[in-house]
This record gives C-alpha cells, structure tokens and sequence, in this order.
C-alpha cells in the first residue's frame, strides 16, 4: 500500500466544514478591511527565495523542496507567500495602477521539517501584504487583522507579542554588538547557533533549544539600540495598540526566522497549544521590494497557520462544524422506479434541494437505514406501488409523520420538502 508522504496530512470530508468556515471568516475579515485576493503559483523560481528570505535562514538552509525541471531551471515550492506576492506586484507594475496596494491569499506552502503537531511539510497559511505605506498605522493595522480574523473565528487564548529589530543600519550595528556579547558564550551554544554565528548571529535569539535561550538571557535588546525613527516608529505603534485596546506583550527575543524584517515585528502566540503554539507572525518589510528590483517601497504584512489554528479551535472548543443534513432522500426499489427517482431528483435539485438518491441498488430496509445514518430530513420511497398509482409518501424522518405527495410534480415534492 502507498500511503501519503510523511509530514502531510489528507483533510478529510468531516474536516471540510471546519476549513470552509475558516475561510468563510478570513474573507469576510478582508472584505471589512478591503484586502483584495491574489493568487500565486506552487513554485517558483529558487532564486526568488534565496534572495528574500536569506540563505543563512532555517528554511533556506534546510527545508525547500528544491527541484529541477526539464528545463534544467531550479525550481522551489512556496515554502512561504511575501516574496511571490512581491514578485509579482513588480512584475505585474501594482505600483503604476496604485501606490498603495492591499492584498490577501489563502494558499498551500512546503517546509522539509521535522513533522510533529502543529508542524507539517505541507501546511496552509493565510496573509496579507500591505504594500506602499512606512506609517507605523499600517504596522497597526496588520497586527489587527491577524486579531480579528482569530477573534472572528472564537479563539480567546491568544497572546500577542511584539518587537522592533530597527532598521537595517540598526540591525548592522545591533548584530555586531550581538555577536561581541556572544563570542565568549559560543562554545554553550547549539551547533546550528555556532555555525550561523558569523553569518546570522540573531537567530541564537530565537533558537528554541534550553542552552541557547540560557546563554542569550542577558543579551543586549534591539529595542536599546536603535535610531530615533525606528524607536518613535515603534513607540507609535504600540500608543496605538494601547489606544485600539490590543494587549501585548514585548518581547526582545523576538526577530523572526526570515531575514526581510525591518522595524515591527510580531506574532500570535496560542496559550493552549504546546510545542508549536505560534499561529501567525509577520512585520515590516521595507527593502524587499527594492531588493527584489521594484522601487524602494514600504510594506508589511502576517501570515498564519491554519492547521494550528484549526488545533487550537479544537483545543478552545469552538467552531466545530458539520456539513448540513441533506434534505431529501429519495429511496426507489427496481429499475423504473431509479428512473423515476433520476427524474425527479433532477428538478429538485434544480429547485435548490440537496438530493440523495440510491443508486447502489440497496434493499429498501438498507436504504432506510442509511438515510437515518446522514440525518436525512425527509425520506420519499418510490416502488412499484408508488409508480402505478403516481403517489408517495413524504417522510419526515424526526417525527415519523407522513404526507402524500404527487410524484408527477416536483413543485409540490420542494415546497413540502422545504417545510
Ligand atoms: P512564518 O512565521 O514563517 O512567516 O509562517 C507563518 C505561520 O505559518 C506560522 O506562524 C505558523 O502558524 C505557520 N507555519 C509555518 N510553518 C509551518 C509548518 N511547517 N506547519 C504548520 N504551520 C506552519 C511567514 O511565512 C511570513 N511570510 C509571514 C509574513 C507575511 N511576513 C510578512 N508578511
């Protein structure tokens, strides 16, 4: 038997109603903060990755799936949606149409990680990009719209935390500063820490082995040591979380595992969740734009996860959805009566009622018991009976009461279907 690659997950048709309600919030959260829908592709040219995320980065180092094609072009799936939402508003000329653009997608990403809860090598996120504005309103209001849709959808036990890493000069400064406070502790550090400690020493800071979170405690804090624009941006932004009424919490250890972020960063953190209790995280990003060859331009964004958040719906026990019963259950015994059922179903169906019609060819007690099983609300039996006299029986499964029914008219079957 072959079974699914490991760290994927098949959603089944009983987990359906939970993804279609979550996608039902996320789009009506954008619908109210105007955020129109782009869709980009699976995979995409590997450079477009390397350049953006960063090569000392985990998921660049270690988990792309990184592949060939027979054009000999080296191709990645998205291990992530920033840089082909970027991509593409250069390549498409956004900025020419509008300077200031607000986009949303809801899409399948891939990391070669270790799979656990929470933690899938294909998993699912929704973001937002908001491209052309450095107001730190904008930094507010993505924050916010990664709250909302999680308060839309019952989620309480949610924590946000944020940060500032500064700006890009700041970020020279603080990493050599980081890297002085380091060296004596580098031999207590991990070895992925060690080895990124020339290259990107912040990712110590958000290392989650024991030893590494010990050894940078005391560790100087970009909120310390950045210019004054970046530290007026980040006092704006949270005198406007305070004044919205978003809690949070600052968090210095924070900076991200993407090496595009300048100034805010943050991330909502579930406090039911164990191991992987991040559900969304995002920031500015103000030089991917020119570094991916647009002009100098503005942005951020958030992305979330939607199996955790779908684990942490469970784990908060809220939202459980099912599909609705189906309406109608059309029960036939022999040939002519299928063919009648086909008839009939099919302008029922027409009338927007959901059908079920036996076509495995069931015993009629069979019939009935599967009927009872899917929550049927309503049975009509069709046998030979029923043809040669043109009536039925209309059933209502709850109740057991019985109306009769003229097969001859659809219209009549809805209307008493619809009661
Ligand atoms: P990220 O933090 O790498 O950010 O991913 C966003 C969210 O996707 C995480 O908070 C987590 O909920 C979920 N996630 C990540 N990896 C996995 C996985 N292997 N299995 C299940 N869920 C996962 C970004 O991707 C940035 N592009 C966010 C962003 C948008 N920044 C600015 N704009």
């Amino acid at each position: 038997m072959i079974k699914g690659p490991k760290g994927i997950r098949d959603i089944l048709p009983e987990e359906i109603p939970n993804w279609h309600h979550m996608e039902a919030c996320i789009r009506e959260t954008m619908r109210r903060f105007n955020y129109k829908e782009i869709r980009f592709p699976t995979f995409e040219e590997t450079e477009l990755f390397t350049r953006s995320i960063g090569v000392t980065t985990d998921i660049v180092e270690k988990q792309m799936y990184t592949f060939q094609d027979a054009g000999k072009r080296s191709l990645t799936l998205i291990p992530e949606g920033t840089a082909s939402v970027v991509r593409a508003y250069i390549e498409h000329g956004m900025a020419k149409k509008s300077p200031y653009v607000k986009l949303y997608y809801i899409s399948r990403m891939y990391r070669y990680e270790s799979p656990q809860a929470g933690r899938y090598r294909q998993h699912s996120q929704f973001g937002i990009e908001a491209i052309g504005s450095d107001r730190p309103a904008q930094d507010v209001e993505v924050i916010q719209i990664l709250l909302e849709t999680l308060k839309t959808l019952g989620l309480k036990q949610v924590e946000l935390k944020v940060n500032s890493i500064g700006c890009f000069d700041d970020r020279m400064k603080y990493t050599s500063m980081l890297r002085d406070y380091l060296r004596p502790r580098l031999d207590k550090l991990c070895k992925d820490c060690q080895r990124r400690f020339d290259s990107n020493p912040l990712r110590s800071l958000d290392c989650k082995k024991e030893q590494c979170i010990k050894e940078t405690e005391n560790a100087p804090r970009t909120v310390d040591h950045m210019c004054s624009d970046c530290t007026r941006h980040f006092d704006t932004v949270k005198e406007y979380l305070s004044l919205l009424g978003m809690e949070y919490i600052v968090d210095p250890r924070l900076v991200r595992g993407l090496d595009y972020y300048t100034r805010t960063v943050f991330e909502a953190v579930s406090t039911v969740l164990g191991g992987q209790d991040s559900l969304g995280g995002g920031g500015r990003y103000d030089r991917l734009v020119e570094e991916l060859g647009g002009e100098p331009t503005p942005a951020a964004g958030f992305a979330a996860g939607m199996e955790r958040i779908l684990l942490a719906m469970e784990k908060e026990k809220v939202g459980a959805k099912s599909y609705p019963p189906v309406d109608l259950f059309i029960a036939v015994l022999g040939e002519k009566a299928q063919v009648e059922g086909m008839r009939l179903a099919t302008s029922i169906r027409a009338q927007g009622i959901s059908c079920h019609m036996d076509i495995v060819g069931r015993s009629l007690k069979a019939q009935m018991r599967q009927a009872d099983k899917m929550g049927a609300r309503k049975v009509l039996i069709i046998g030979e009976d029923e043809l040669k006299n043109g009536k039925a029986q209309l059933k209502t499964l709850e109740t057991g009461a019985q109306t009769e029914v003229s097969l001859s008219s659809s219209e009549e079957i809805s209307k008493e279907v619809k009661k």
